[in-house]
């Protein structure tokens, strides 16, 4: 082994003894990347109609957020996953996802996967197996076409749903994520559940947050989990279950379909307390938490230096400031959005 790479293995194996751990003992091991805010959709508790995106020229390269990525990697992240806007929108994605795809195979990473609104997932569901994702997420609120397309306000169901298969084709475990929408689809929940347990895809239902001026009042659009889950307990037999992935949802498992159905309830309970994840945007902004404004500028360091000593103690100076949670709060007295930014800059 040349010289400067013997340098570089030593110089990893001391980041790796001394992994994340934020300031209430969380230790930190799942990044979200958002690899573009843009996106061919607009979905309605997302993005406004009329979205400014960030202006190209501060985008990260994907050579760089790949260097990020490995940052992480080195620093104890053991999953990563890729989200957007669309992170299937960006051009050129398949080379980070299979140069990602090389820490699973150092065994250095569990899990490389995506959250994606399905819209390119005919074109790259294989491509996307063959680079080590075994397991993606799929955002879907509704199996009605014309809903659909008011709810994304762009998007057309039919070729998500062709997305879909292909991803199951290709041997891709799914997710469906689907977030709560008072009056638009609730009473389609209990559909979506026999759809998701006839196909043995799991499914998570979200409520909405209040992040970004979307055009509508937050109080229009949220339904407590607590009254879906109720609803859905008069049809199916919810099993309690002590599956975990990593990520915010608590899952129970549907008796009929033996499909899991997660829960996921920042507004009626909060899971901070096990928070194990911070996000990157494709600027190279690093956010502490979903629900605060406080970031880290990561592009800074990165562009500093080709050697990763200035970054990884900027990444460590960021996890030290870590809070300890949200505050999300949707009422009808504060009509403020509790966060300013759309969730299309950190993808969730
Ligand atoms: P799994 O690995 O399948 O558990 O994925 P995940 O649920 O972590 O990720 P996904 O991208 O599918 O996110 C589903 C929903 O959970 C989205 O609406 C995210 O915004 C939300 N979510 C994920 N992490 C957090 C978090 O730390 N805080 C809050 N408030 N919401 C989160
Ligand atoms: N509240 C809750 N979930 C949201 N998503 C997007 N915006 C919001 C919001 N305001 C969901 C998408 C996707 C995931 C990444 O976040 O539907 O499944
Ligand atoms: Fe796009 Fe996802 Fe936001 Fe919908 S929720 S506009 S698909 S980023």
């Amino acid at each position: 082994m040349p010289d400067d790479l013997i340098i570089r293995e030593a110089d990893r194996t001391v980041a790796k003894s001394a992994p994340l751990v934020d300031p209430f003992a969380r230790a930190i091991s799942y990044l979200r990347v958002s690899v573009t805010d843009r996106c061919d959709f607009r979905c309605v508790y997302c993005m406004s109609e009329d979205m400014t995106f960030l202006p190209k020229a501060e985008i990260l390269t994907l050579e760089e957020i790949e260097r990020l990525c490995g940052a992480f990697v080195d620093l104890g992240v053991r999953k990563l996953r890729l989200t957007g806007g669309e992170p299937l929108a960006r051009r050129n994605i398949m080379s980070l996802v299979r140069g990602l795809g090389r820490h699973l195979s150092t065994g250095h990473l569990d899990e490389l996967t995506l959250t994606t609104n399905g819209s390119q997932l005919a074109r790259y569901a294989q491509e996307l197996r063959d680079a080590g994702m075994r397991r993606i997420n799929v955002s879907l609120d509704t199996l009605d076409p014309e809903k659909f397309t008011a709810i994304t306000r762009w998007g057309k169901l039919d070729k998500v749903l062709d997305g879909i298969e292909a991803a199951k084709a290709a041997g891709l475990a799914i997710k469906i994520n689907a977030v709560a929408l008072k009056d638009i689809n609730i009473d389609e929940l209990d559909g979506m559940v026999a759809w998701c347990g006839e196909r043995g895809f799991d499914m998570t239902i979200i409520e909405v947050m209040p992040m970004g001026d979307v055009g509508e009042q937050r109080t229009d659009q949220y339904y407590p989990l607590s009254m879906v889950r109720a609803q859905l307990a008069r049809r199916w037999t919810l099993d309690e279950s002590d599956h975990r992935t990593g990520g915010p949802a608590r899952y129970v498992t549907v008796r009929e379909t033996g499909a899991r159905l997660g829960f996921i309830t920042p507004m009626t309970h909060n899971f901070c307390e096990s928070c194990n994840r911070v996000r990157l945007t494709c600027t190279g902004m690093l956010y502490m938490c979903l629900g605060q404004e406080d970031a880290a500028d990561l592009r800074a360091p990165l562009r500093q230096s080709s050697d990763d000593g200035a970054l990884r103690d900027a990444i460590r100076d960021a996890i030290a400031r870590k809070p300890k949670g949200h505050d999300f709060v949707i009422d009808r007295r504060r009509q403020a959005i509790s966060v300013p930014r759309h969730m299309s800059v950190t993808g969730g």
